[in-house]
């Protein structure tokens, strides 16, 4: 008997990650321990209760590795160490075994399409072309006039590809020069970077965020990218003074065989129960790349989509749109959505919402097929803070300022206090960005006192989700609308919920579902039904049924 409970228990825990709500930690940002005004792992760990009391089921704590932060930790020089700015491996484990005891999973991020220039594997590369790691970057000769291999492009600007006076070639980096890119041809690659995976897993993590999932494998022909026609450029981050956005990435990554590698890395996670999330950076092909991805049941189990993370506030058709996009490219396949982290513009003021605008669009995720991904302080409703000039950090946004600013806005730390220094994040002068003046009126502590605050509801919403077995893990039976309202009905087992959602600043009337239904969900906004055959939303109302 024990062990048919304990293999229960086991085929449970497998599926965790399916429906599961996951909280992003911008690590230098949400609480500083040591008063050097930068956040670390020993400040997270004294926040975990807090985080517990959102009813989440796992962090996601953005890079805390060994790094010169030239692009604030995704430039890695050392993936099996934790950069002492953040703290030691002993913190970690602190993190990791007070995350379980709330009963909270931990995903970390780990960014192994590219190294920093400092990793001892990049020094050794760059030394010569005959080394035992000479193969382990994408180095290539120049053309004969001395210009670059080919067309391909940094996400952060310019050509992708630097000099190297020492080795006399070229390497590739897609993002800083100092972010060379690993080369996913050379098999020892592959294998060192398993080995990385392996030693999270042995201290004890659930899961991954994998950086940018399809950047890891290159043409080895280097081709050209082609011309993507200016109709065509439709990135959410790449802004639009960014050339980046003017090329159709064919070659530069995206290529079929990066799957042998995902199939590796999933053989890895397997006997540890893990989970990955693969964020797909590719605004053309993102929803199908999440489908070749999340396939079957032997790569990976998520990935992270990009479609409501754009400029463009969904409305019920685009959502819609999105979900009937998801369910052709990837029908048995996985999302994660999010609609804010730290390389966007926070949504409550990308998208301007109003304070029911940001319930509703929290409640609407909670509905939705697919796991969610909530990010530090948008629980709070932070706006994106107004970061000057002189206090930016961000490379991105130094290179195309002032006409993109860079993601510093959505990276100042969190608010947990009104009066203290610092909004309660830090207790030394000056901190790496400065607290946003609005933020603090936000804090947690404001909100706490405050019934009606946005924090309560996203903790209702969350609790509701995992209420209904049907929200967190049930199909859909394909997302409809009617004029402003989004509607859908969620099935597993015995749980059936008919959910409508009214995306719009007017009331909206739709018909309601045949059938007997009782209405659920009245602290999260719902009303009871009228029963004359119609259902009516005030603005931003959600709607939930069980059938009778
Ligand atoms: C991360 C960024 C980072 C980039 C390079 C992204 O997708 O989310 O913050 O700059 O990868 O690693």
């Amino acid at each position: 008997m024990e062990n048919v409970a304990g293999l229960a228990r086991l085929e449970k825990d497998k599926d965790w990650w399916r429906g599961a709500v996951i909280y992003q930690i911008y690590p230098r940002s949400y609480q500083d321990s040591n008063a050097d005004g930068i956040g670390d792992l020993g400040g997270i760990v004294g926040r975990l209760p807090y985080i517990a009391s959102l009813g989440v089921d796992a962090i996601w704590i953005s890079p805390f590795f060994t790094s010169p932060m030239k692009d604030f930790g995704y430039d890695v020089s050392d993936y099996c160490d934790v950069d002492p700015m953040f703290g030691t491996l002993a913190d970690f484990d602190a993190v990791v075994a007070t995350a379980h005891e709330l009963g909270l999973k931990v995903m970390i991020d780990l960014v192994l399409s590219h190294t920093s220039d400092q990793h001892p594997w990049f020094q050794q590369s760059k030394a010569d072309k005959t080394n035992d790691k000479a193969n382990w970057y994408v180095w290539a000769d120049p053309k004969p006039d001395g210009t670059p291999p080919n067309n391909w492009l940094s996400i952060f600007g310019g050509s992708g590809w630097q000099w190297d006076g020492e080795r006399e070639q070229y390497y590739y980096h897609c993002f800083l020069t100092s972010q060379p890119d690993l080369n996913f041809w050379e098999p020892a690659v592959q294998d060192a970077l398993l080995d990385v995976a392996r030693f999270w897993l042995d201290r004890g993590v659930d899961g991954f965020r994998l950086d940018t999932i399809n950047f890891y494998m290159h043409d080895q022909q280097l081709r050209d990218n082609p011309a993507l026609p200016a109709d065509k450029r439709n990135s959410t981050i790449a802004p639009s003074v960014n050339p980046y956005n003017h090329q159709e990435h064919l070659y530069s990554k995206n290529q079929p065989e990066n799957l042998d590698f995902l199939r590796k890395l999933r053989a890895v996670m397997d006997p540890y129960n893990a989970a990955a999330v693969g964020e797909v950076g590719d605004a053309q092909r993102g929803l199908e790349i999440m489908g070749e991805y999340t396939a079957g049941n032997d790569l990976m189990q998520m990935c992270y989509a990009f479609e409501f993370l754009s400029g463009t506030r969904p409305d019920a058709a685009l959502v819609a749109d999105v979900m009937g996009r998801v369910d052709d490219a990837a029908p048995d396949g996985w999302a994660c959505w999010a609609y804010s982290n730290h390389d966007v513009v926070r949504h409550v003021t990308r998208w301007d919402l109003s304070k029911s605008a940001l319930e509703l669009f929290v409640t609407l995720m909670m509905s939705l097929r697919g796991s969610a991904c909530i990010y530090q302080g948008e629980e709070l409703g932070l706006p994106e803070a107004d970061v000057a000039y002189e206090d930016l950090q961000d490379p991105y946004g130094i290179q195309f300022w002032p006409k993109f600013k860079g993601r510093d806005g959505c990276r100042t730390p969190m608010a947990w206090e009104k009066s203290n220094a610092h909004a309660g994040f830090s207790t030394a002068d000056t901190t790496w960005l400065p607290v946003s003046t609005d933020h603090a009126n936000l804090s947690v502590a404001v909100q706490e006192d405050d019934p009606d605050a946005l924090l309560h509801h996203y903790r209702r919403a969350i609790a509701f989700r995992k209420a209904h077995p049907a929200l967190a893990k049930g199909t859909h039976d394909g997302v409809k609308h009617d004029g402003d309202v989004v509607y859908f009905t969620r099935a597993i087992g015995d749980d059936t919920i008919f959910c409508a959602f009214n995306l719009s600043d007017t009331a909206s009337t739709i018909p309601a579902p045949n059938g007997s239904w009782r209405v659920i969900g009245e602290d999260l906004g719902a009303t009871p039904q009228t029963d004359d055959g119609k259902l009516h939303l005030e603005p931003w109302q959600p709607h939930f049924a069980v059938p009778v």
